[in-house]
């Protein structure tokens, strides 16, 4: 394990198994529509690249990249978009992808922003979600795992561009963040 980590969350494996039932379930889900899933970058790669793997119906995969958080592990509240989508989406059924909700600010600005441009659906499929830490409202369609208020990294996470090529989501050890 890493030096830096205090604690695996979830294993390998653990991700994959339930990486492997949202494959099936949005499979299943969106049989016969045409889906898109736009991920968010860099955070959901990882994740979006296992899931991809798992769905068993034709898809078009996107992705974003907004900024929120600088290299500080606290939300600034301002979404800014870096790279936009490459796809119209007019018509089609889109699912957003992402890593970890935090206070919800990035999903409920993109939710917006992409709503305007008239899909048939706009869903959210999220690996990670931090309740406690809710300041909006956010409608989660596919959820992984409901985790504590810890920093965490890993399996496409960062602190600071650090630590998302780890293979598990760990726990980052208090003294490396504070
Ligand atoms: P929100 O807008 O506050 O919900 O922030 C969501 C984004 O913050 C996620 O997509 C992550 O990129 C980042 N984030 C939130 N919590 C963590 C964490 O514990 N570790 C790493 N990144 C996080
Ligand atoms: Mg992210």
């Amino acid at each position: 394990m890493n030096n830096d980590i205090k604690e695996v969350l979830y294993s390998e494996d653990e991700l994959k198994d339930k990486i492997r039932q949202m494959g099936a379930k949005i499979s299943n889900d969106y049989s016969g529509k045409e889906l898109i899933l736009i991920g968010i970058l860099k955070g959901s790669v990882i994740f979006m690249s296992d899931l991809l793997k798992e769905i068993t119906i034709p898809c078009k995969m996107d992705f974003m990249a907004v900024s929120s958080y600088g290299s500080s592990t606290q939300s600034s509240g301002v979404v800014r978009i870096l790279k936009d989508l490459d796809f119209e989406i007019q018509g089609k059924d889109v699912l957003i992808v992402e890593d970890i909700i935090d206070s919800g600010v990035t999903l409920k600005y993109l939710m917006k922003y992409l709503r305007a441009r008239k899909p048939n659906s706009l869903e959210i499929i999220c690996l990670l979600n931090k309740p406690d830490r809710r300041k909006v409202d956010i409608d989660v369609k596919y959820l992984g795992f409901d985790v504590p208020d810890y920093f965490l990294v890993g399996f496409g996470m960062d602190y600071a561009e650090k630590y998302r090529n780890l293979p598990y989501v760990g726990i980052l050890k208090d003294e490396i963040y504070k």
